[in-house]
């Protein structure tokens, strides 16, 4: 370089303050431009927003995701964001450097400052959280932990989740409890129909009522408070299975009512795969036995239900960076562009011939989930799934359970109203072709 180069140079780099200096170099092209995205954001409502395919493409861009696929069953897990797969990775080097020291004496000192962030984004106090694996795990806790006899009431429903149904039932035949169920017909945009449901069926023997927040098969928000209420005043305990909700659309823990909740991280929140979260009030705490036990399993400190032995905490101590990422988009726009995303395809669907709905549009009874199925005699919603993924590379999962039936499609934050389009036409051709080939192969449109 000239000694005149090497001045101007200089003075360029003088005029750059550090902080400029460092970003444009150090900062990957993606995360500038989303850094420029959120700033151009700013002076939109997140009701403008949810329809800004922009600003959404920039979200896009701090993903992973498959060009090659569309994935639309984001409801069964969601893949997390480069951040939080950066934070894992070099949280995973640095235990492999040396593992009880970096696990237990490093990595571990983040334990409460995680707590306390997550009880932040649950609207509760940090001594009511317990990190766990995933919900099952939370949920599996609270039902083998609950000191309930022989005779003692559950009021649950045939459309909660397996796992949760499945602990239930393993209690009622080791402990001769007894399972009241109920056969929810869903959707439903009727709340005083869903609350009574529940009521009517509590008697003075009912202990606990098991709620679930978000029906995993079509995406119905349940009106838990609501339940909630009219259990307590017959002094039922309520738990409440979240796994939907947390971090889909805004609500705190306390405001569902709830007496014992969990939830996974690795669905809505966007954190790696397999962490969890296990709410218990705090007046509740010490009468919980934790399914690990502890030396006290009687405390009334809610780290008793964190002896789980040795586990990934690179993978744990990463849902810090999902709790960044989640409140830099910010919880109302992306509860606002998911409900969008929802309603974007449904719309453009709802008027097909035989194409039926199994999810509410409605505010308050559906959220980012939506099922859909062709109504015809002798199609099962497994032919939708296929023909979906034949013919346009669509990843989706099919419900056949109860009385839901559909293809469930469950879009996430980097997902784009192009790659809704072609889910439009993929179940436009399905209900044009099903209807004129009831029993064609289905890698033909
Ligand atoms: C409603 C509901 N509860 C609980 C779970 C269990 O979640 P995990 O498999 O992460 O334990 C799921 C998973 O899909 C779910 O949909």
């Amino acid at each position: 370089m000239s000694t005149v180069n090497r001045r101007s140079f200089l003075q360029t780099l003088k005029a750059l303050s550090a902080g400029t200096l460092l970003s444009s170099f150090s900062q990957p092209a993606w995360s500038r431009n989303l850094q420029n995205a959120l700033e151009s954001a700013q002076s939109k409502t997140p009701d403008q927003l949810a329809s800004d395919e922009d600003f959404w493409y920039f979200i896009q861009q701090s993903y992973t995701v498959s060009p090659y696929l569309i994935n639309l069953n984001n409801g069964g897990v969601a893949p997390s964001p480069k951040p939080v797969q950066d934070a894992m990775k070099r949280y995973f080097d640095m235990c492999n450097e040396a593992p009880s020291h970096f696990m237990w004496r490093i990595l571990d000192q983040g334990r409460e400052p995680l707590r306390k962030n997550l009880a932040r984004i649950a609207g509760c106090s940090a001594e009511e959280i317990a990190i766990q694996r995933n919900a099952s795990e939370a949920l599996e806790t609270i039902i083998f932990g609950l000191p309930l006899k022989a005779g003692d009431e559950v009021v649950l429903a045939k459309q909660d989740y397996p796992n949760v149904m499945n602990a239930w039932k393993q209690r009622e035949l080791r402990d001769g409890i007894k399972l009241v169920w109920l056969n929810l017909q869903l959707p439903s945009e009727d709340t005083d129909y869903l609350v009574n449901a529940y009521a009517k069926a509590f008697t003075a023997k009912t202990k606990v009522v098991q709620l679930t927040h978000v029906i995993n098969w079509n995406g119905q928000i349940m009106p838990v408070r609501a339940i909630a209420d009219a259990a307590h005043q017959k002094g039922i305990d309520v738990i409440v299975d979240g796994a939907h909700s947390f971090a889909h659309f805004q609500y705190t823990i306390p405001d569902l009512g709830a007496d014992y909740y969990g939830t996974s991280l690795h669905k809505w929140l966007s954190a790696c795969i397999g962490v969890g979260v296990l709410y218990v009030k705090k007046e509740k705490i010490k009468k919980l036995f934790p399914l690990f036990a502890p030396p006290d399993p009687t405390l009334d400190d809610i780290r008793k239900f964190e002896h789980l032995g040795t586990r990934p905490f690179f993978i744990e101590q990463a849902v810090g960076k999902a709790i960044e990422f989640y409140e830099m988009i910010g919880a109302q726009r992306k509860e606002q562009r998911l409900l969008y995303l929802k309603n974007y395809w449904m719309e453009k669907v709802k008027d097909i011939p035989y194409i039926k709905l199994g999810t509410s549009m409605k505010p308050g009874f559906g959220c980012g989930i939506g099922l859909v199925t062709l109504d015809q005699p002798g199609i099962k919603p497994v032919d939708l799934e296929v023909f979906l993924w034949n013919n346009y590379k669509i990843h989706t999962t099919n419900v056949d359970y109860e009385n839901i039936r559909g293809v469930r499609i469950t879009p996430n934050v980097y997902t784009t109203t192009k790659q809704l389009d072609i889910l439009v036409e993929g179940i436009h051709e399905h209900a044009k072709y099903r209807t004129k080939f009831p029993t064609g192969p289905l890698d033909q449109k």
